[in-house]
């Protein structure tokens, strides 16, 4: 009887043994059926990446025991990322930045960077082409106010020669942690400056603010589900090109802000883009709370093009 139980027990085990085993194994099929039925793909680059996001899409599935619950909620969550998407939002850049991914491949295009010349940090969506061009030392600060800011210094090559006729790009939010954009108004407190003979910038305006991602999408709502506070630290950005030079996509980030350690969309990658304003007696004005900055650009063009983009020249 006992023997008959017991014989009866490792059956069931077996069982259980051959029902995981082939389960796996027809995961693994399955896995393996999707990638050749995608291997008929012309584009080499597009199959090792469509490969790829498969391999790693059904190891996610496998791994969490992803239910059918679970998955309906993940494209729900898709689909209004999608519908909560416009000319002047784009939620699965936000998503992508809360996830991390963004500095990720911020890091991997600017690689060479990371030793030589000024480290890159993330475009954000508030990047805005045709922004208005200012002279050396003029205001980009048109219609808010706040504490004022004076910026200033050098591009130069990693090499340290300075490099004239230099496209300086500047944005920021107003010192109420608010875009222009975000207000709807006329384009603000974002410029574009072109360096002197000497490599030189000056630009005036106000202290930035930290401020909250937006708090009305499906991104804010995950933010809230896993209880993160989702605010970026004051900053400013900055893009810089010139001839013969790769295109430098990088932010300014200023000490003591409460957030600085804890960015929401991790843009503060290095310590050395944390600025910290202070009265400068070689500025050109000297009362004015400045932060004196150089940067290094590489030589040569980038290829594959900057991380970001202005949201409404998006094509779909
Ligand atoms: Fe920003």
């Amino acid at each position: 009887m006992l023997y008959q139980k017991l014989n009866k027990k490792n059956s069931k085990r077996r069982i259980n043994k051959m029902t995981i085993t082939l389960d796996n194994e027809l995961l693994s099929n399955l896995t393996n059926s999707v990638i050749s039925q995608m291997s008929t793909t012309p584009s080499a680059r597009l199959r090792t990446v469509m490969e790829c996001a498969v391999r790693h899409l059904h190891a996610f599935a496998i791994e969490t025991k992803l239910t059918p619950e679970e998955w309906l909620t993940g494209i729900a969550f898709l689909t209004a990322a999608g519908q909560m998407s416009s000319s002047d939002r784009q939620e699965f850049i936000l998503l992508s930045d809360t996830l991390g991914l963004s500095t990720i491949v911020n890091l991997l295009q600017d690689g060479s960077g990371l030793v030589q010349a000024t480290e890159s940090s993330l475009l954000g969506p508030f990047y805005r082409n045709n922004a208005p061009s200012y002279q050396v030392g003029e205001s980009m600060a048109r219609r808010c106010n706040g504490p004022q800011l004076q910026l200033y210094g050098r591009i130069l090559s990693t090499e340290g020669n300075p490099i004239p006729n230099a496209t300086v790009q500047i944005w920021q939010t107003d010192s109420e942690g608010v875009y222009d954009i975000q207000r709807g108004s006329e384009m603000d407190t974002r410029g574009v400056y072109t360096t002197d003979e000497n490599g030189y910038y000056h630009a005036l305006t106000v202290m930035p603010k930290s401020y909250p991602l937006p708090s009305d999408g499906p991104v804010r709502r995950m933010l809230n589900a896993q209880s993160r506070h989702g605010n970026r630290p004051a900053h400013i950005h900055f893009l810089i090109s010139a001839p013969e030079h790769k295109e430098l996509v990088t932010a300014l980030y200023v000490a003591g802000d409460r957030y600085i350690d804890d960015d929401t969309v991790f843009g503060v990658s290095s310590a050395r883009l944390i600025a910290t304003p202070s009265l400068d007696n070689n500025a050109p004005h000297p009362e004015i709370p400045t932060i004196c900055y150089d940067f290094h650009l590489v030589a040569g063009v980038a290829e594959g093009g900057r991380v970001g983009a202005d949201v409404a020249t998006l094509k779909y």
